[in-house]
């Protein structure tokens, strides 16, 4: 059946955010981040090794769904979408991306950060959104403020989001769930400190 942005949001309460230098790295991280209850990862398009991870992960972890984090053109959709992603992520929304998307038949969680980006991306039939940079564009305040104008829109804070803020976020009504890159601290990453991760995960799944 199809995914949707949707479903990719309502699959656990957090969306980690992955910046990876090494494609040795993928498969190792996917896995600890499936074995403690996450298996929706955005993987984003920041580092040169990006979409060999996406392929990777795509290719060897078949509980992942690997997606394109910082996805900002259409090149970028196709370019992640031949690299096996499955989702796509943007920290704006443009219509040149949301038409890219789907052309592709790529889900698109596009980021918004003021009504009027809501209005676009909504123009373009996308409701369920990322609220980017959550934290430092208003966070929970401002959430509470859009659900009354955009009540049909549902949210992913993403951008300073952590462990501790978390809950204060799924708790309101228009958050499905949120993104953030405390899953994969890049120290852990570096040294293989895979248990670490699934720990993480772990109480990240756990946060609803
Ligand atoms: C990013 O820009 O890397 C993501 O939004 C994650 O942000 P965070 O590091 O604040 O979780």
């Amino acid at each position: 059946e199809k995914l949707t942005a949707l479903a990719v949001m309502q699959d656990a309460p957090v969306i980690p955010v992955i910046v990876l230098d090494e494609v040795a790295q993928a498969v190792p991280l996917a896995r600890a981040l499936v074995e403690g209850g996450i298996r929706m990862l955005e993987v984003t398009l920041r580092t040169p090794a990006a979409l060999a991870c996406i392929e990777a992960i795509a290719r060897h972890v078949p509980e992942a769904v690997a997606g394109a984090g910082t996805v900002r053109s259409q090149a970028d959709a196709q370019a992640a979408q031949r690299a096996g992603a499955r989702f796509a992520v943007s920290p704006g929304y443009t219509p040149a991306v949301g038409r890219a998307c789907r052309e592709l038949g790529l889900p698109l969680l596009p980021g918004v950060a003021t009504g009027s980006e809501i209005m676009l991306a909504q123009e373009d039939g996308h409701t369920d959104l990322k609220f980017f940079p959550a934290l430092q564009a208003g966070g929970a305040a401002m959430l509470k403020a859009w659900s009354g104008p955009f009540g049909d829109v549902r949210f992913c804070p993403t951008g300073g989001v952590t462990a501790a803020n978390a809950r204060e976020l799924l708790a309101l009504p228009n958050v499905v769930c949120v993104g953030g890159s405390w899953l994969t601290p890049a120290d852990a990453v570096r040294q293989g400190d895979w248990a670490r991760i699934t720990q993480l995960a772990r109480e990240a799944a756990a946060l609803r």
